[in-house]
């Protein structure tokens, strides 16, 4: 089945937020969840276990970043990434009993999630860290505009 969705995903200008072990880890994310959006039934089960591995590490840094620099209004942002990790623990129980269609269907939900999350929580933290760190604002060259995408409601 085809993915044109991560491929737009690729391209969205999250993978570039100024901060750059946020945008490493921003990079594997991408490319693990297009890996699970395009597996084979038999590969299924091993792309999402090593996506969950790979949001663990990911959500678990931004986490960390949040409470040892005491980020304003961060409960939302961890509780987001908790309710990823959530589903992702949901899904996985699911293809272990064959259900495969579900980690597709996860990884569209992550295509369309991770760009509004890198735009509205995850910019605002790479800022943060950028100007805690390094005494100024992260420089990033935009590739391109997308439309607006709606602030999560928390
Ligand atoms: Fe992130
Ligand atoms: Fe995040």
């Amino acid at each position: 089945m085809p993915h044109t969705e991560s491929s737009a995903l690729l391209k969205h200008d999250g993978l570039s937020l100024g901060y750059a072990p946020m945008d490493q880890l921003h990079e594997e994310f991408i490319g693990l969840v297009e890996a699970l959006a395009q597996a084979p039934d038999h590969a299924v089960a091993a792309a999402l276990d090593a996506l969950a591995l790979n949001a663990h590490e990911h959500f678990d840094a931004e986490d960390r970043w949040m409470n040892e620099s005491a980020f304003p209004a961060r409960a939302c942002h961890i509780d987001e990434h908790a309710a990823v990790m959530g589903s992702i623990a949901g899904v996985r129980r699911r293809v272990s009993s064959g259900d495969f269609a579900a980690a597709r269907r996860l990884a569209d939900a992550l295509v369309e999630w991770f760009p509004g999350h890198a735009d509205y929580l995850d910019s605002a933290l790479a800022h943060w860290m950028c100007k805690r760190r390094l005494g100024g604002t992260p420089v990033v060259v935009h590739r391109r505009m997308q439309a607006p995408v709606a602030v999560p409601s928390h």
